[in-house]
This record gives structure tokens, C-alpha cells and sequence, in this order.
């Protein structure tokens, strides 16, 4: 089956449990986008009333606004009932790793003030442990760089600096630098995103520890959903 359409499968079962009058927050990536797209068109059908939306990216954000969805900051919106966002990784206990995309700041501040969190995703996202996978996208402002890929290669890390595809270096929403590290696995995400916070320079890393409330994945065999909402 075509990956894109378990995104869509995914996404679009996400968006049930989204209702009238809910604040929530619209994730970045592949697989939410899919969620935006539908919000849109149930809005644009009649079928959910009253949402306002809270992008994690300027990306989505144009999506949203060209779908006519109600958008809103966290200033005038500092909680939101149920935000909707992909992932690059899911390990047993739902820890994750995001900002494939470089969105992670933005996405994990609107995921701090969800009351829900929904990822969701395709199969091949889903591991026992963090970095069987994925390297840890690491966002870093420029005039840091080097303090901290020599912070990452000491923690054991094999770090390179974020390009974009014709070759120029990539800069986030806020302007920062993203550093990925690759630790291979990671027994305890918990420690080495306490490590990653200690660092200065480091503004926002992409282990999301505790966070999420459910995970909506969909495979050829059907849909499953991890945790509880
Ligand atoms: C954006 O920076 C990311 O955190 C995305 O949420 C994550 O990379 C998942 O993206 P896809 O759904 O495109 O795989």
C-alpha cells in the first residue's frame, strides 16, 4: 500500500476526536498534514464548528490559512485541547524523536501546552528504543555551532549539520541552526535529553519524553492505537 495513504489513514482517524469549540494544535510534517487538510474540509462542510487551530510551523501555518482555518498564537490561546502531529520515531513507552522536518521547537512548545497529545504515523516509525532509526535532530543558534557539535561528538554522537537539498544550510522557523545526532540507541531518553538541556547554545532538541497521549498508526494489516487518550 502506498505509505501516503497510511499517513492519510492515520491523520484523518486522528481528527475524530476533534469537536466543536476545540483549540488545537496543528502538527508539521507528511503525516499531519493530512489532519489539516481534513479539519479544513470539515470546517468547509458545515460538518465541526468553532475551531481554532495553533500551528507548529510557519509551513503549516500557510496551510491552514489557505484552508480557512481559524488560527490563533499561544498568547491569545496558551491551551490547547488536542494537538495532532507526526513522528520520526515511537519507542515502547511513546517517547518520540520529531523534528525530521525541523519544526521540533515550535511543536514541542505547542505539545507542552496540549492537554492531548495525538502522533501519528505509519508503521515504519514504530521501534522498541529511540535511535534504532532516527538520529536526534538538535537545534542550536548559529553563533554556538561549534561549543556544541563538540558537546554532541563527546556524548558520542556523530553529528552533521542540516542542509537543504540543493546544498545550502538549513535554517529553522526561529533561525537556528539544526545539528543531527546520531547516537545509535538510546537506552534512556530521558537522561540524554537532560544532558542536551544543559547545554547552552542548545535551544530545543527532538526527544519528546512524557508527552504524548496516544499514537495513532496505521499499517497494510489496518489501524492500531498505542496508549490511551
Ligand atoms: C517536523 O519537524 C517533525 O517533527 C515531523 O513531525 C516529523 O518529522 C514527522 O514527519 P513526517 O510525518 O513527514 O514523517
Amino acid at each position: 500500500m502506498d505509505i501516503k495513504l497510511l499517513k492519510q489513514q492515520a491523520a484523518e482517524k486522528a481528527v475524530e476526536f476533534v469537536k466543536p469549540g476545540m483549540v488545537v494544535g496543528l502538527g508539521t510534517g507528511s503525516t499531519a498534514i493530512f489532519a489539516i487538510y481534513k479539519i479544513g474540509q470539515l470546517l468547509k462542510d458545515g460538518k465541526l464548528k468553532n475551531i481554532i487551530g495553533v500551528p507548529t510551523s510557519i509551513a503549516s501555518d500557510n496551510e491552514a490559512r489557505k484552508l480557512g482555518i481559524p488560527l490563533a498564537g499561544l498568547d491569545e490561546q496558551p491551551v490547547i485541547d488536542i494537538t495532532i502531529d507526526g513522528a520520526d520515531e515511537v519507542d515502547d513507552y511513546l517517547n518520540l524523536i520529531k523534528g525530521g522536518g525541523g519544526a521540533h521547537l515550535r511543536e514541542k512548545v505547542v505539545a507542552q501546552a496540549s492537554k492531548k497529545l495525538i502522533i501519528v504515523c505509519d508503521d515504519s516509525k514504530i521501534s522498541h528504543k529511540l535511535g534504532e532509526k532516527f538520529y536526534v535532530p538538535v537545534e542550536v543558534i548559529p553563533f554556538a555551532e561549534k561549543p556544541v557539535k563538540d558537546y554532541l561528538l563527546k556524548l558520542g554522537a556523530q553529528v552533521t549539520v542540516r542542509k537543504r537539498a540543493d546544498g545550502s544550510t538549513f535554517i529553522s522557523d526561529e533561525q537556528n541552526l539544526i545539528l543531527d545526532a546520531t547516537f545509535g540507541i538510546i537506552e534512556n531518553p530521558f537522561e540524554l535529553s537532560a544532558k542536551l538541556k544543559e547545554k547552552a547554545g542548545i535551544v530545543e532538541h527532538g526527544l519528546f519524553t512524557g508527552l504524548t497521549s496516544m499514537v495513532i498508526v496505521a499499517s497494510t494489516e489496518g489501524i492500531k492505537t498505542l496508549g490511551k487518550y
